[in-house]
């Protein structure tokens, strides 16, 4: 099914309680999410993971985030991230298109 940047926007409303994106975005709650899609898990600078999100090994390539989006604390036992997951599959591929919209820094 299609991915929808723009619908994607809404869906990462509930992630921005906690995630900055896009130009200047800076670290807070989470660590800031540009850039994720093609990155090492643990790797924003200046932001302190838990020691079970640093060292997961992940990359963050669409199907490993998917995983991850759904129930976040499955896919990495130990993470701090307070996120019930994200179940809905056109939604998860939406905010996958937002997502990818903002390069790293
Ligand atoms: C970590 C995405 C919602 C707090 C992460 C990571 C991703 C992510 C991909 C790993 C980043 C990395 O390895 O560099 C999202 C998305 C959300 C969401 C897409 C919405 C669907 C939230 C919310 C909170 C939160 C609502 C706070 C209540 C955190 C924290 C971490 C984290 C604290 C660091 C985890 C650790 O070091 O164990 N998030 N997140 N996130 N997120 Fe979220």
């Amino acid at each position: 099914s299609a991915q929808d940047a723009a619908a994607g926007e809404k869906v990462f409303v509930v992630c921005k309680a906690c995630h900055q994106i896009g130009e200047g975005a800076k670290n807070g709650v989470g660590p800031a999410l540009n850039g994720l899609i093609g990155r090492n898990a643990g790797s924003v600078p200046g932001y302190s993971y838990s020691a079970a999100n640093k060292g997961s090994g992940l990359t963050w390539d669409e199907a490993t985030f998917r995983e991850y989006i759904k129930d976040p604390k499955a896919k990495i036992p130990g993470t701090k991230m307070i996120y019930p997951g994200l179940k809905d599959e056109q939604r998860t591929s939406d905010l996958i298109a937002f997502l990818k919209q903002f390069d790293a820094d």
